[in-house]
């Protein structure tokens, strides 16, 4: 059934304001899911936990702030040059990039850690976006 069958089915049902409101929150929550759901994100970034932490560095560098940051940037980690001469902002389409293959985005890097999934590199991105602020 298609959110817009929904939606008349719901109108046929209801007048007034309680149908838009029921048709407004249907729409929110399919969008939120074609972005990523940062709370699945959650759970699989317990995978990223082995070598990250949000707040500190570890194996890995501290994710705290790194959506929409230059690479190579977490204060008191020591990257690979090849990651800190990257020049790469943490988009969600770089970051995307980085976890299907980070040797394919940037050869030399001390990352090798690969999340075959799209849908699971979407929701982990929502995470970050979210949680690692
Ligand atoms: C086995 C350890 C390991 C795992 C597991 C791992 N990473 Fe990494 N990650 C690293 C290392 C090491 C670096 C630094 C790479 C370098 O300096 O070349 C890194 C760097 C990064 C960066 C770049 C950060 C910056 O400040 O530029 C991001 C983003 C990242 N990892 C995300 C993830 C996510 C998300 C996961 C889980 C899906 C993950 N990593 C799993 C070891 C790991």
């Amino acid at each position: 059934m298609t959110i817009l069958t929904i939606v008349r089915k719901v109108t046929l049902w209801r007048a007034g304001t309680l149908v838009v409101a029921t048709a407004a929150t249907l729409i929110a929550v399919t969008s939120a899911n074609a972005a990523g759901d940062a709370a699945r994100g959650a759970t699989l970034y317990r995978d990223c936990g082995v070598c990250h932490s949000i707040q500190e560095n570890g194996p890995g560098p501290a994710h705290k702030g790194v959506f929409g940051r230059l690479a190579g940037k977490a204060p008191g980690y020591d990257y690979s040059s090849e990651l800190k001469n990257s020049n790469i902002v943490w988009t969600e389409e770089n970051l995307d990039k980085w976890l299907a293959g980070p040797e394919k985005l940037v050869p030399g890097t001390k990352m090798f850690y690969e999340v075959d999934d799209p849908r699971d590199r979407a929701d982990i991105i929502a995470f970050l976006k979210e949680k690692a602020k």
